[in-house]
């Protein structure tokens, strides 16, 4: 069942969204070459409480940790833990909080240090797709014309979007109706409408969109062990523009 919500809602939701959006600050300004995915985790989780909020992630079917951390190859899902950044690694940071019952969802890639030409065309390609399938956000067009828009935009600058995991509704629950994938056909889908909220999420790989899941369960790997980037935000279809509700 695919929810709308009322602008109190939508208040509620921005809340949440903020909290999200400065976690990924701190988060931004803390990832350097020596530390630890662990440590980032402690700090992530530390400054949602504080903000008053629950990480939504963990517990989730028993995730174990308020973050996802995905290095590199890793493709989303990575359980933060005691290894080190690299300078010239690309690190995926996703943050989930619960405000006040509403649910805000977002993720960057962060480049560590100096990164390779390719990895930071990824990193932009990335976050470009996410931007072009905010724009498709309105109200009166389909979930299809925000899928198509991510994937001619990974596919025609020579990269692949992951199949397997897709964007989402969002609001009392972390994942709602529709899914949102990020391949598809313009015009076809969910009509979307004002109040609706979803998680719009590209996960973009430079070679094969194939993953696989690593034995503990989580950790999802490109196929090919080339390098993948993932951004993300809550948004709000309104009667306008796009609303970003993950943002500081
Ligand atoms: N942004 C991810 C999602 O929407 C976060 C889920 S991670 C999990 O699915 F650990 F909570 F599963
Ligand atoms: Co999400």
């Amino acid at each position: 069942m695919v929810t709308l919500k009322s602008s109190r809602e939508l208040k509620l939701m921005r809340e949440a969204g903020r909290i999200v959006a400065q976690v990924l600050e701190a988060m931004k300004a803390k990832a350097a070459p020596g530390v630890t995915t662990a440590e980032l985790n402690e700090e992530a989780e530390r400054l949602i409480r504080k903000m008053g909020a629950i990480p939504s992630f963990k517990g989730y079917h028993g995730y174990p940790a308020a973050i996802c951390t995905s290095i590199n190859e890793q493709v989303v899902h990575g359980i933060p833990d005691g290894r080190r950044l690299n300078e010239g690694d690309i690190l995926s940071v996703d943050v989930g909080a619960i405000y006040k019952g509403y649910h805000g969802d977002a993720a960057i890639t962060i480049p560590i240090g100096t990164v390779s030409p390719e990895a930071r065309r990824l990193l932009e390609v990335t976050e470009g797709a996410l931007w072009a399938g905010i724009a498709k956000a309105r109200a009166g067009l389909r979930t299809g014309d925000i899928s198509a828009a991510i994937q001619d935009w990974v596919e025609s600058r020579g990269m692949s979007v992951v199949r397997e995991y897709t964007g989402h509704g969002i609001g009392r629950q972390m994942h709602e109706d529709p899914q949102i994938p990020n391949f598809g056909r313009a015009g076809t889908g969910y009509v979307l409408r004002e109040g609706m909220t979803f998680a719009l999420e590209p996960m973009v790989n430079l070679g094969t969109w194939k993953t696989k899941v690593l034995s503990d369960g989580w950790t999802v790997v490109t196929e090919d062990g080339k390098l993948s980037a993932h951004f993300e935000h809550t948004v709000a279809v309104t009667d306008g523009e796009p609303q970003v509700l993950t943002v500081l």
